[in-house]
């Protein structure tokens, strides 16, 4: 006999706590592969990330006082600007299920750098990865919630039983259990056309919970993180809401009960405690330009600040304890990747502390033509694939020969070596332009195949390349 459930009979459940990520299970060749797929050349790069990454997992399956004296290889890259240093890293981050941060080491030595302290890095890592334990723990009690918004749902739907099934004081228990057991029918009844869809054009009322925000700004100051901790904690109430009456379809509504659902479900202290612990063992901070704060002491102004940044740097990357609103967080373990060109600065010219602290130094190679026709056709979403797919939409049908892309990357080699190499990024000026007339008459074209091969590339190119105050300029 089918039972209705009261809508209180919520089961707590057991969550276990999730530390398990894939990139634990891949091995340095594989993660090469990985990245393969995105990012062309730059093996030695690859090698460093893919062992950095490698030797934390061996680390965690060392005894814990073994473990604790490992420090982490944090990595250097050094390369020209637009060679894939910052794409490496970005795949890593897709690629690793660590909780991954890109910072770019520039922001905290900007105008009033004092307002964006370095341990804000640290606080971000940990929202991030509070995000992602909570979206994994609500991934495992969708099916729970989803139920449990059923219920709901068919609450709402259902007309309310006669007084007498309500209070269970009927006078004859017979009747009352006739009454029940019809009213337990009609509920499997309502079920089964909801499940169908057969209730879709209904409206149902749904007491949803307002998300308001207090009414008052706070200015950024030099402890914005602090302030944002302690309102939080000081006036809960004030983050709650308040519930409110909406009409909504009953797709919608099974969609927003579900999620309401599986909030309550998710205990968020232990999403908190996963998540400190998991950015303690496996976080990882990609230090973008790491260049631009290097620069000792002797010059005026903004080297001093440089300085000074590296010096706020310092302990995080050694190792100190950040205060975070989901709890202390060490650093001991968390890996640092830098990054920058050092065209000016060399990394000698960081504070020595800091260079020692940065043990594997990779050098990111310039890219040349041969690299330009693989980077334009070969990785996944590749520049060319891009333009093809773009102009698709206008159901226009582009086709770029070999010899094409083959003269397009030269062209591209030509200009980064003539005015200033920035790698890569080359390939996105030259191509807008080539595709420049087709882009703009793409939607009014008659014909819609249009190939491009080798003598279209030089029509369009030849003389803007030739031309170097020319070329300057549009490439
Ligand atoms: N080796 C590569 N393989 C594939 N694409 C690349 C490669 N190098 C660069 N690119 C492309 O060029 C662009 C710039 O690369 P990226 O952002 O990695 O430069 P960077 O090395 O970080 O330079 P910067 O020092 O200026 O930050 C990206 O869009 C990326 O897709
Ligand atoms: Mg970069």
């Amino acid at each position: 006999m089918p039972v209705s459930r009261s809508k209180n009979s919520r089961v707590p459940i057991y969550l276990p706590a999730t530390t398990a990520t894939t990139i634990d299970s891949l091995t340095p060749r594989q993660i090469v592969a990985e990245l393969d797929r995105y990012v062309i050349g730059q093996a030695q790069a690859k090698r460093a990330v893919a062992i950095a990454l490698r030797n934390r997992v061996r680390r965690q399956k060392l005894p814990p006082e073994l473990a604790e004296e490992v420090a982490p290889k944090n990595i250097l890259m050094i390369g020209p600007t637009g060679v894939g240093k910052t794409e490496i890293a970005r795949r890593l981050a897709r690629l690793a299920q660590s909780p991954f941060i890109k910072v770019e080491a520039s922001k905290f030595t900007e105008v009033g750098y004092v307002g964006r302290d370095v341990e804000s890095m640290v606080r971000d890592l940990v929202q991030l990865a509070v995000d992602m334990v909570r979206e994994e723990r609500r991934v495992e009690v969708r099916e729970k919630a989803a139920a449990n918004a059923e219920e709901r749902l068919l609450d709402l739907l259902l007309p309310p039983p006669p007084p007498a099934v309500r209070s269970g004081a009927a006078p004859d228990p017979e009747a009352a259990r006739g009454a029940r057991e019809a009213a337990a029918r009609t509920r499997e009844r309502f079920r089964e056309q909801l499940r169908s869809g057969a209730l879709d054009g209904r409206v149902v009322e749904v007491a949803v919970r307002e998300k308001s925000m207090p009414s008052f700004e706070i200015i950024a100051g030099s402890s914005m993180d602090e302030i944002d901790i302690n309102m939080k904690d000081m006036l809960p109430g004030l983050f709650q809401g308040r519930s409110r009456k909406r009409r909504m379809k009953v797709p919608d509504a099974a969609e927003y009960l579900a999620q309401e659902e599986e909030q309550k479900l998710v205990d968020m202290e232990s999403v908190s405690r996963a998540a400190v612990e998991r950015v303690q063992q496996a976080g990882i901070i990609f230090f973008d330009e790491i260049d631009k704060i290097a620069g000792r002491e002797g010059g005026h102004g903004p080297d001093v600040s440089r300085e000074g940044v590296q010096r706020d740097i310092l302990p995080i990357v050694e190792g100190t304890t950040v205060n975070t609103k989901h709890g202390m967080v060490r650093t001991d373990h968390i890996l640092f990747v830098a990054a920058g060109a050092f065209h000016l600065a060399k990394p000698s010219d960081l504070i020595p502390e800091l260079q020692g602290r940065f043990p594997i130094r990779v050098e990111l190679e310039p890219l040349e033509t041969a690299d330009f026709v693989r980077i334009l056709t070969e990785p996944r979403g590749a520049l060319v694939t891009q333009y093809t797919a773009l102009l698709a939409t206008e159901g226009l049908d582009l086709h770029l020969t070999d010899d094409a892309v083959h003269r397009i990357a030269e062209f591209a080699s030509t200009v980064n070596e003539r005015s200033e190499n920035i790698g890569a990024r080359r390939l996105h000026t030259v191509l807008e332009r080539l595709l420049d007339e087709v882009s703009f008459e793409a939607p009014d074209m008659l014909d819609k195949r249009v190939v491009i091969d080798a003598a279209y590339v030089d029509r369009m190119l030849a003389d803007i390349v030739r031309n170097e105050d020319l070329s300057r300029y549009v490439l």
